[in-house]
This record gives structure tokens, sequence and C-alpha cells, in this order.
């Protein structure tokens, strides 16, 4: 963990210009789009790994409000600085500092990858949430495109290239079954799973923009082409773990 933390420490000042550029901002408001239509609006949400803060701000902006919770100060910083109204605090989502019930919605946007223990992120999300809370998770897919990341990485980190996220951080990419499986095992109910996003943001331009075009179509027919895989559930009113 502490690697990951001193990995966005150190790309905290040119994270934003991965997501918050031009073709970054489209992919990364398409997934957070895929995201709020899964969550209540206007609520109180706990955001996991909230970074610079994208998806923490997009909800207060939604009419919610927030806390963003993040192991790296530097990204915690920038959130800051993006969203005043939001609260931001450190910490690593495994072990929560919260009391029982306090949150309406958990989200986790881009970081569950990062998760040694996503059984653990999943109690405490649970503890955290009220009953009837919704959580909603959106991660790196585990599919053809995605296998060959963690190699391309670790060359990269090799060759000592400075972008978000190159370096080896033993990520875990899931399939769609395996992460509504373990908001199942973790006690959620009503678990909806989809792929999403094919418009890479790491594409160059005309590609971009074509891609962008078929893009309905492949998270639709072709979805093991998409890069994403947005999870949700709901903390049932009375509390039947292991029920879905
Ligand atoms: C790719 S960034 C995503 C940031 C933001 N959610 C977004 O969508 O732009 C991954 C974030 O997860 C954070 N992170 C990784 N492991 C974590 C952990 N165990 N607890 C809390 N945050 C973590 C990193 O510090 C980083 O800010």
């Amino acid at each position: 963990m502490s690697k990951v933390k001193h990995h966005y420490d150190q790309v905290a000042d040119i994270y934003d210009g991965r997501y918050d550029g031009e073709r970054g901002r489209q992919y990364h408001t398409h997934i957070c789009d895929h995201l709020m239509t899964r969550i209540p609006k206007g609520a109180q949400l706990l955001d996991l790994g909230c970074g610079t803060g994208l998806f923490t701000h997009r909800y207060i902006q939604a009419g919610g409000r927030a806390v963003g919770l993040d192991i790296s100060r530097g990204m915690l910083s920038k959130a800051r600085d993006r969203c005043r109204q939001g609260e931001y605090i450190a910490g690593t989502a495994e072990v929560l500092p919260f009391r029982d019930s306090c949150f309406d919605v958990v989200s986790s946007m881009l970081a569950f990858s990062y998760i040694r223990n996503p059984g653990a992120l999943l109690a405490e999300a649970w503890r955290v949430l009220r009953p009837g809370g919704h959580i909603a998770i959106c991660t790196l897919g585990r599919n053809l495109l995605t296998t060959a990341v963690p190699v391309v990485y670790h060359v990269w980190e090799r060759l000592g290239v400075r972008q978000v996220g190159v370096g080896t951080f033993d990520e875990h990419y899931y399939t769609e079954r395996e992460l509504a499986g373990l908001l199942r095992d973790a006690g959620f109910c009503s678990i909806h799973s989809k792929y999403c996003s094919f418009a890479h943001h790491s594409l160059p331009d005309p590609l971009f923009a074509l891609v962008k075009k078929v893009e309905p179509f492949v998270e639709k027919s072709a979805p093991y082409l998409a890069y994403n895989i947005c999870a949700s559930g709901i903390k049932p009113e009375e509390e039947t773990a292991g029920e879905s």
C-alpha cells in the first residue's frame, strides 16, 4: 500500500492532466455518468479512493454532500483545491474512521483494483452505510485489452516513465461476475453490474472520436471489449447477509 500511496503523492500534480483534459474528461465523465445512474442524488456520500476529487465534486454539484477518503495526501490536497464543499480525510479504504450507519452512499471510482483486501473494504462500506444505503464501484475490468496493462506499466516503470498509474502495484482487475460476487458475499442485495467505456483516453485523436461513436454498441453488444465495470448494490433494510 505504501508504494501506491507514494506513487499518487508523486503524480498528484499531473493527475488531472490525464482525466480532466480534453479526452480524459470525456472518458472520466462517461464512467461517472454510469455510476451516477446507480445511486441516489442529494444524499450523504463517502467516496473511497477519491483522488483529486473528480467524482466527489460531481456528486456535490448534483446537490449532495460528500466525504472523500484517500491514502495519498497529495491527491487530497488537489481535491480540496477543486471543491471546498467536500470534506477530505486521509486513510485506507480497508479500515474506515467513521461510526456505523452514517452514510447513504459509498462510491469508489478507479481505485478498487489497488485494494489488497476487497472483503475488508466491502465489510467497512457495509458497516458505515445506513440500512437501505447504496454502494457503487467502478473499476478496470479484466479482459483481453486490459490483461496487458500491468506488463506494459512494469516495463515503463523500469524505463523511468513518470505517468499516472505506471508502476507495479499488484493490482487486481475483476470480471463482472467476480465483482458482483464480492458484493453479494458482503451481504449487498439488488446487485447490478455492467461493463462500460470503450473510448479510452489514451487513444490518439481521430481514433478516439471514431471509437466514441461505437462505444454504445460495444457496451450493449460486445461488453467484453469495454474497459471498466460498474457494480452496485444496496444494504438491505433488514440485515439479510448473503441474500441478493
Ligand atoms: C486512479 S486514482 C482514482 C482517483 C479518483 N477516484 C478518480 O476517479 O479520479 C486511484 C486512487 O486510489 C487511491 N487509493 C489506492 N489505494 C487506496 C486505499 N487502500 N485506500 C484509499 N485510497 C486508495 C490512490 O491514492 C488514488 O488517489
